[in-house]
């Protein structure tokens, strides 16, 4: 691999600054200045030092972020502020959301530049579970659970595939989809007669949205919770 690129995959700048830096001398390998940026390293093998610091190789990024509502699950937006906005720093180019929440919905969503992952995720034949806290306008009862359980008309080809509903309260409840179709939560409780005011995604596979998170946060994805979603893969 080129040493400009390992460089900005280690997300230290933009590959324009980072050959500025390589040929200012403030890269080695192997404890030799570097100092063309299209020279040629083994990024398992090589020792590569940019400032003093040892540079550690990671092809693959996974980040949790709470996102907030007003963001827009895109990479780039001309009016709003996107998830990877949220990133500051640790944002690169290749980052992008696995699937959307709408612009008013909050929590959990995976950042990574695993194109693998992300299809495996998304792909409607694994059924991957997402669970979502619904609180809804008016009083939930046990016919909208029945039909949500059964399986609605939201106008797609098919029913929705049954859904897990868990009731915290007469206008709360936590709705379990393995699909991931437009607008989806919101158009069920609509199709049974009902309304949601505030929705929030707390699951996506085996991946739960940290507590501790606040909105807007983020943090890498724990080495656990990497190998549990890679189970997917
Ligand atoms: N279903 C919705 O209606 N909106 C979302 O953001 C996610 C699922």
């Amino acid at each position: 691999m080129r040493l400009d690129k390992f460089l900005c995959d280690c997300n230290l700048g933009t590959r324009s600054q980072i050959k500025k830096d390589i040929k200012a001398g403030l890269v080695t390998v192997n404890d030799q200045a570097a100092r063309r940026p299209e020279q040629h390293i083994d990024e398992k093998e090589d020792t590569v030092c940019y400032k003093g610091q040892i540079c550690t190789y990671e092809p693959y990024v996974y980040y949790m972020l709470h996102k907030p509502a007003g963001v827009v699950s895109a990479t780039e937006d001309q009016h709003d502020q996107t998830v990877l906005d949220l990133l500051g720093e640790d944002r690169r180019n290749d980052l992008f959301p696995v699937g959307r929440l709408d612009k008013d919905t909050e929590g959990l969503l995976l950042i990574t530049n695993d194109g693998v992952l992300a299809h495996e995720l998304l792909s409607p034949s694994k059924h991957v579970e997402k669970e979502y806290e619904c609180h809804l306008e008016k009083t939930f009862d046990e016919e909208q659970k029945v039909r949500l359980e059964q399986g609605v008309d939201i106008g797609e080809k098919s029913l929705t595939k049954p859904a897990v509903v868990r009731v915290l309260d007469d206008k709360k409840i936590i709705l379990t989809i393995t699909e991931g179709k437009f607008h989806q939560v919101k158009r069920m409780l609509h199709t049974v007669g009902n309304e949601v005011t505030y929705l929030k995604r707390i699951r996506m596979g085996t991946l739960m949205l940290d507590s501790e998170l606040p909105r807007g946060g983020y943090r890498r994805l724990t080495e656990e919770e990497k190998e549990r979603l890679g189970e997917n893969k």
